[in-house]
């Protein structure tokens, strides 16, 4: 048996972020190829619903398809641990805390919040304090062999050059950390975008702070940091194209998809430093096994980015996405998908409101004299938004350092290599790009992938426009007929 999953076998993992687009795909893959004994998973309740109902939710997810067939019993294997980061002690009941001190050996943090607007306050919460409240725990736990925290490739966004070590914050977490409890919630807000300048937002900015109250606080416990860029759909496990979120890339992807948005304000010829879902949990877990192993004495930092290794470019969502989407349209498409990038903010505003809006208006007046709800400009501001977030990555580009994880891969054995694949020069990205979109359809849009379906949304796409004659994927190679 190979290293890492000998390392594995018969062991726990807590993983806190289970519900999440990257956590899902790092339990999935724990359960199919590491024969674990449990993974325990922090769900908290949400949305009126119990975190026992989530947890059962969770594990309905397409995601687990393989697993039903080949381990149809994993779902004994997942033991929730009913919690909210946020409280005391991450709400653990004593039970589960004392479960988790007998039986955890591995630890990964992946929650957090990733939104880029929440309030400072929220962000510090989740992003920091909570942080804290694990690194606690973690130290009561007696047979921990590793920590992985899953913080951003971004944490030094402020700068071009990122390197893979601890980046010193301009605040002391714990100063922070206290102007939450003297400062009403205005009075925080209204010091917020100073306090986090030159950070660009509160995300990136608390993920700063974290690494460096993790590294103060870590005392003796075997941690690691994995730092990935913007992660998309699934390379190849446990399929291809996994995604069921709308996040950074993939909500850009719909909207152009759709042909709501036809533009999106930066620059094609930037590196798009996307990372594939799969990829980064087969690291974490392989992470897992080398902090417990190595034992470092110093704070291990991976920074795990495409854009110097294997880049790809905007340029080419530009040409993938239609070539995908005007051959197999999204059901709720308003015509062909012809997205183009500005560098000019006049051009991109004259786009999105001169061109997209006023057709997003128009088409919800036939909406409305057909007696149906109007939705197009409340999706075209949906696409906005999500465009606008992404802005940040269109309109920059950094240079990760990425002598890490290249090394890594390379201390790895060929057949764990093989079984937990995150070599980031192994990605074909014109192929990527493609199953990228097909996921987008079949798992994040929830469609059919019939033929009947999709001629049925091509006559939609057909009704709103007619086809542009020179766009890539107007040629029928991929459904003919
Ligand atoms: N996605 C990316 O492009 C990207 C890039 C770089 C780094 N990362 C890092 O990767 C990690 C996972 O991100 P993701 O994309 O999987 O995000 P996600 O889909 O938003 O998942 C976040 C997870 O954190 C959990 N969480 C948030 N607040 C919580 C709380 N108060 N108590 C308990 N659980 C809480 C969420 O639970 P609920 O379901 O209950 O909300 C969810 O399971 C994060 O640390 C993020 O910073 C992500």
């Amino acid at each position: 048996m190979a290293t890492i999953q000998d390392f594995y076998s018969g062991r726990s993992v807590f993983l806190t972020g289970a519900s999440g687009f990257l956590g899902k795909q790092v339990l999935e893959k724990l359960l199919r190829s590491c024969n674990v004994k449990n993974v325990y998973v922090l769900v908290r309740p949400k949305k009126g619903k119990t975190s026992q109902e989530r947890k059962e939710e969770l594990l309905k997810s397409k995601l687990f398809s393989t697993l039903k067939i080949t381990k149809p019993h994993f779902s004994s294997q997942v033991i929730l641990i009913a919690g909210e980061m946020t409280s005391p002690g991450m709400g653990l009941s004593e039970e589960d805390e004392r479960t988790l001190r007998e039986d955890v050996s591995v630890v990964i943090h992946s929650a957090a919040s990733v939104n880029f607007m929440e309030k400072l306050r929220d962000a510090v919460v989740v992003n920091v304090i909570a942080l804290r409240e694990m690194l606690k725990f973690a130290k009561t736990l007696t047979k921990l062999e590793s920590f992985v925290h899953i913080s951003t490739a971004y944490v030094n966004c402020h700068k071009q050059f990122s390197p893979e070590c601890i980046v010193k914050p301009l605040h002391d977490p714990h100063a922070i950390i206290a102007m939450l409890k003297n400062n009403t919630d205005e009075a925080l807000e209204a010091q917020a975008q100073q306090l986090i300048r030159p950070w660009p937002n509160t995300y990136t900015f608390t993920k700063c702070l974290a690494e460096w109250l993790l590294q103060e606080e870590m005392g003796n416990l075997p941690v690691c940091i994995f730092r990935p860029s913007i992660i998309g759909a699934s390379a190849e496990e446990p399929f291809r194209g996994w995604v069921d979120n709308f996040n950074a890339a993939t909500g850009v992807c719909v909207g152009t998809g759709t042909g709501i948005l036809t533009n999106i304000y930066g620059d094609q010829n930037m590196k798009a430093d996307i990372v594939p879902v799969d990829y980064c949990a087969n690291a974490i877990i392989a992470l897992g096994w080398s902090t417990a192993i190595e034992r470092s004495s110093k704070l291990p930092v991976f920074n795990f980015t495409s854009g110097q290794l294997n880049p790809v470019k905007w340029a080419d969502f530009v040409y993938w996405i239609p070539t995908y989407f005007n051959q197999c349209p999204l059901e709720a498409c308003t015509g062909y998908s012809t997205p183009s990038f500005s560098t000019n903010r006049l051009r991109y505003l004259l786009y999105v409101y001169g061109k997209d809006r006023v057709k997003m208006i128009f088409l919800d007046f036939l909406l409305r004299l057909k007696g149906k709800t109007p939705r197009l400009v409340r999706l075209h501001q949906r696409a906005l938004k999500g465009s606008g977030v992404l802005e940040f990555f269109t309109s920059n580009e950094w240079n990760f350092e990425s002598e890490n994880i290249a090394a890594f891969i390379e201390k790895i054995s060929a057949e764990d290599r093989m079984t937990f694949n995150f070599d980031i020069k192994t990605v074909k990205w014109a192929e990527y790009l493609i199953h990228y979109c097909e996921g987008i359809k079949e798992y994040a849009m929830k469609e059919s992938m019939s033929l009947s379906s999709i001629e049925r949304a091509r006559k939609t796409q057909n009704r709103f426009a007619q086809q542009p004659r020179s766009y890539p994927g107007t040629d029928d190679f991929l459904y003919p007929g």
